[in-house]
């Protein structure tokens, strides 16, 4: 099957999508998306670590008002899911971030816009916030090193109607990404991270470079104060895995947390974000909102997150090997089926709602 079936028709899940997205993507752009840095370690640790946890299931409790609604910084989610910021979608799909972005709005799903995006933000914004059943819209970015421009870039993503902004902290330096360079991976002409056109300096990470040059410009603690400083918006940090430096964040004023490697992106043989996220947790004790990210594909993955604490999760790359299968349609379809899963978990482990799940669902480590 697949082949002569329109994209996604025949995707029962997320294996599907991931299969479909590596007959339609040339070989640099799928080691793009799907690879990781060095080895992999990380990238399959995160997965590992998620499948590693087993549900220890209630049975017989009244499930009459069971949902899967949460609040996140003033909001009210149909579900607790996010798209991650990943770069350069127009790579996957002529509508890029506009498609995954419009797509995640119409399932009520949030949207975490990359700095590196494709589409103009104001594009983006647009089309997110003309949807009524959207969720949070949030815009990400790294700081660049060059102050006039990344307050300037906060300033447009705050008058286009940007909610919160996630400043991603785990990537000073672009990762060892071995399999990309094996493969040849090179932006084609038409693709680019429009929001750096013309900019003072190159986009970070810039592929080209290991480190030269940019470890003089590499953010520290009082880049993010100074940050903080010049928005109103809720400021969040994505990169998070030990407890101290989470202190550290919410003593400077930090919104919340996104507890993420970045999709085992950059530095390989990491700590697994589901083990980082307890962790974490404890550390705070419910001080900041908490999200995650790093191999969540299944409803089972989400609700195992909330068990450890998180309020909301961040998608990487399911929903993008659906936007490669079969556009926009497929990453509602991917959204929706999992937040069908997702239901279909909480009612299977006796959860009325995403509050219900703490560690005593999860079997004790032996
Ligand atoms: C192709 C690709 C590009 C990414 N680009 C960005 C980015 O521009 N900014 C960022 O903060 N994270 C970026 N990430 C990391 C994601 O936001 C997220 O942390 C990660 O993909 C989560 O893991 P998952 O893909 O297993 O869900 C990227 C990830 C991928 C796969």
């Amino acid at each position: 099957m697949g082949g002569h079936l329109s994209g996604g028709a025949d995707a029962a899940g997320p294996a599907d999508f991931e299969a479909q997205a590596r007959e339609r993507l040339d070989d640099p752009t799928w080691a793009w998306l799907a690879g990781g840095a060095a080895d992999e370690i990380s990238l399959r640790g995160n997965r590992a670590a998620w499948e590693a946890l087993a549900l220890w299931p209630h049975v017989l409790r009244p499930l009459q008002q069971a949902h899967t609604r949460v609040e996140l910084l003033g909001r009210t989610l149909a579900a607790p899911l996010l798209l991650a910021p990943v770069a350069y979608q127009r790579l996957l799909h002529p509508l890029g971030e506009a498609g995954s972005a419009l797509a995640a709005a119409t399932q009520g799903a949030g949207v975490v816009l990359s700095a590196m995006s494709s589409i103009a933000l104001e594009d983006v914004a647009r089309h997110v916030l003309a949807e009524p059943a959207r969720g949070p819209l949030w815009f990400q970015l790294y700081l660049s090193g060059d102050r006039g421009f990344d307050l300037a870039l906060v300033q447009r993503a705050e008058a286009a109607g940007f909610e919160a902004l996630v400043l991603t902290v785990d990537a000073p330096v672009q990762g060892v990404r071995e399999r990309e360079r094996r493969a040849g991976f090179r932006l084609p002409d038409g693709v680019a991270a429009v929001h750096f056109a013309g900019a003072p300096v190159p986009p970070p990470p810039d592929p080209a470079a290991m480190c030269a040059g940019l470890l003089a410009r590499a953010p520290t603690w009082d880049d993010v104060a100074w940050l903080r400083a010049q928005t109103r918006l809720p400021l969040l940090l994505k990169g998070v895995l030990r407890a101290d430096d989470a202190r550290q964040a919410a003593a400077l004023g930090a919104a919340g947390l996104v507890i993420s490697n970045h999709g085992g992106r950059t530095l390989d043989t990491v700590t697994p974000t589901a083990t980082a996220l307890p962790r974490i947790a404890d550390a705070l004790g419910g001080a900041l909102p908490l999200l995650v990210d790093g191999g969540i594909r299944r409803g089972t993955d989400v609700l195992k997150a909330a068990a450890l604490g998180a309020r909301a999760v961040l998608l990487g790359r399911a929903p993008l090997f659906a936007l490669a299968a079969a556009g926009p349609q497929g990453v509602a379809q991917s959204l929706r089926r999992l937040r069908d899963e997702l239901e279909i978990a909480l009612a299977l482990t006796g959860c009325a709602s995403l509050a219900d799940a703490s560690r005593a669902l999860l079997e004790p480590a032996q």
